[in-house]
């Protein structure tokens, strides 16, 4: 469920008047017979400083410079108007060049990417979020001693009785899944606590866990499987949480070296022509 925070009143005004003023300067430069993408071309600079600023913000925290997520709102609302800048100054159309295809490509990247960890941020649940730092090394711990658990309930089965089908599910599915590396993607669905369907197909071909003894060894193991589903998942989460800003952060240091270029660029050759 994405939980989107509206933006304060400060703002949206914010917004309406960056919009309000771009539209004025195109207008007036359209008047004067201006090139509208050199004015276009100030805006999505400027734009994409003050994004960068975000940036310099984080690394400054203890810096008395306004609240952390006051911050983080101008950084959006300020990607929302940046994404129309661009696509003002490109014109609503693919570039042919290299280095303008190169650029635009990275920049179209950094603003989904951005978008995507928003709508990321705003999914994720609050607690994940908040042990962003913490979490994985926590998890694999928890793995390791759910699968000792598991063992152990294995080798006490073993001892209690001579029937060993169960443990051969248990060898050949079960604790191959509780070994292995969560995906990227999930393949389960939620009522099954997201237990992979390759899973839940072979291991339900041996074994009806909708109907186990309570407590019984089969039961603890079946608990401890979709535990370790559900960890697999805070994992995935994880993944994805720090994923998308190993795109935007590495992207947009390559645009600042870029976006320097086009601007020195653009202006030699503007220079040029009117000798
Ligand atoms: C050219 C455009 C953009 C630039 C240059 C830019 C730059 C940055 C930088 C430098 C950071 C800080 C990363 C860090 O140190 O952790 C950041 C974080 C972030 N950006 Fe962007 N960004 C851009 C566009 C966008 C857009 C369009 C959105 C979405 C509307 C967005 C959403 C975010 C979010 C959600 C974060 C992480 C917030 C946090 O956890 O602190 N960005 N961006």
């Amino acid at each position: 469920m994405i939980n989107l925070k509206p933006p304060s009143g400060s703002l949206i005004t914010l917004l309406a008047v960056a919009f309000v003023a771009f539209r004025y300067c195109i207008h007036e430069t359209d008047q004067s017979l201006g090139d509208p993408a050199r004015t276009s071309g100030w805006f999505l600079l400027g734009s994409f400083v003050l994004l960068c600023v975000y940036g310099v913000r984080k690394k400054l925290p203890f810096l008395p410079l306004g609240k952390t997520s006051t911050w983080l709102m101008l950084h959006l609302t300020t990607g929302v108007l940046g994404g129309y800048f661009f696509l003002e100054h490109t014109e609503f159309r693919f570039p042919t060049g290299i280095f303008d295809t190169l650029l635009w490509i990275g920049y179209f990247v950094i603003l989904l990417s951005g978008f995507t960890g928003w709508v990321l941020l705003r999914t994720i649940p609050q607690p994940l979020r908040e042990s962003i730092h913490l979490l994985p090394a926590r998890i694999d711990q928890e793995i390791a001693t759910l699968i000792k658990e598991a063992d152990s309930l294995i080798l006490e089965l073993r001892k209690s009785s001579s029937h060993n089908e169960y443990e051969l599910v248990y060898l050949s599915i079960l604790r191959p899944f509780l070994f292995s590396k969560a995906r990227s993607l999930s393949s389960g669905k939620k009522e099954k606590q997201y237990l992979p369907n390759a899973v839940v197909d072979s291991y339900s071909r041996h074994s009806n866990f909708s109907k186990l003894e309570s407590n019984s060894v089969e039961d603890k193991i079946h608990q401890i499987v979709l535990r370790k589903s559900v960890l697999d998942r805070q994992l995935r989460l994880h993944s994805w949480m720090r994923g998308w800003l190993l795109i935007h952060l590495p992207f947009t240091g390559a645009m600042v070296i870029m976006i320097l270029l086009h601007v020195i660029l653009t202006h030699a050759f503007a220079a040029g022509t009117v000798q």
